[in-house]
């Protein structure tokens, strides 16, 4: 197999300061794409496209808020400016939400929601233009296994990543006879600055703690074991690449066999 799976193509990774994002943004530069990090947090964004570049891949930073979409059509204004084009976008950037329906307050509802939902929502349909301009374009929505799963303390979180599961069949079916595929990825439990935020939340919750919760967390999944960055990034890769093309509307699990259980 070539080692250059994405040779040419501007790949734009939001959330890609941190944690999947930058593992994947890292992976796809070394496969030959023009990384464009996007993130709330424009240092991490910068170190982490300083290290690409350092690794003699091609790398930008962008500061976004995903939340605004004004801030995502800067995001892919500022791309076609310096790449002319962009064949993907890894909807990645998201916040954890560990609470219950009872004791979640409306402001942490509608946070969750913002950024996980709505501002993935932005972050595509900022693209779209571009990608009925060029005839192609590929939307990689991130999920999780609580889209489709009831997990204990997850409430907005969960509702999120499900408003993302139905975004990615709406979109792949609105768009699918026009040269953009949209699909998601649904990763279980991978220990990034995010897990660890989201388990803290979580045993101030139920009196326990993160590090005991995270124990049992991997012991529940069928392979016993957590995911690894790399493990969900790989999947990136290929779903972003042309070895993919025939694959719509696909929300595809990667979590080491939880959700068939
Ligand atoms: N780690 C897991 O177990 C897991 C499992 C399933 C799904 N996910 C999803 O994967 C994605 C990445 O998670 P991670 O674990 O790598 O987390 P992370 O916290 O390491 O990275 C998330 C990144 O998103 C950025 N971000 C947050 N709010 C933003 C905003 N409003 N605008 C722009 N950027 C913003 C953060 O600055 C950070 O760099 C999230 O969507 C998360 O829901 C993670």
């Amino acid at each position: 197999m070539s080692s250059a799976r994405l040779e040419g193509k501007t790949i734009i990774v939001t959330g890609g300061g941190s944690g999947i994002g930058e593992t994947a943004g890292k992976l796809f530069a070394q496969h030959g794409a023009q990384v464009v990090l996007a993130d709330i947090n424009p240092g991490a964004a910068e170190r982490v496209a300083k290290e690409i570049d350092a690794e003699g891949g091609t790398a930008f930073a962008v500061g976004v808020d995903v939340t605004n979409l004004a801030d995502n059509e800067a995001m892919i204004e500022a791309t076609v400016e310096k790449f002319g084009k962009i064949d993907g976008i890894y909807v990645n950037a998201g916040v954890p939400g560990g609470h219950t329906a009872h004791g979640i307050t409306a402001e942490e509802w509608q946070h969750v929601i913002a950024v996980n939902l709505t501002g993935a929502f932005y972050s595509a349909k900022a693209a779209v233009p571009v990608f009925l301009k060029q005839g192609h374009g590929n939307i990689l929505f991130q999920a999780s296994i609580c889209a489709t799963s009831g997990i204990k303390g997850t409430v907005s979180y969960s509702a999120s990543k499900a408003g993302v599961v139905g975004l990615t069949y709406q979109m792949a079916i609105e768009y699918a006879d026009q040269g953009i595929r949209v699909n998601s990825l649904s990763p279980g439990t991978t220990p990034t600055p995010f897990v660890q935020k989201l388990y803290t939340e979580r045993a101030a919750i139920r009196g326990t703690t993160a590090e005991g919760d995270l124990e049992r967390t991997a012991g529940s999944y069928p392979m016993k074991r957590l995911g690894t960055t790399e493990e969900i990034a790989n999947l990136a890769l290929f779903m972003l690449s042309d070895e993919s093309s025939f694959i719509t509307g696909a929300d595809i699990p990667v979590d080491g066999g939880f959700s068939a259980g």
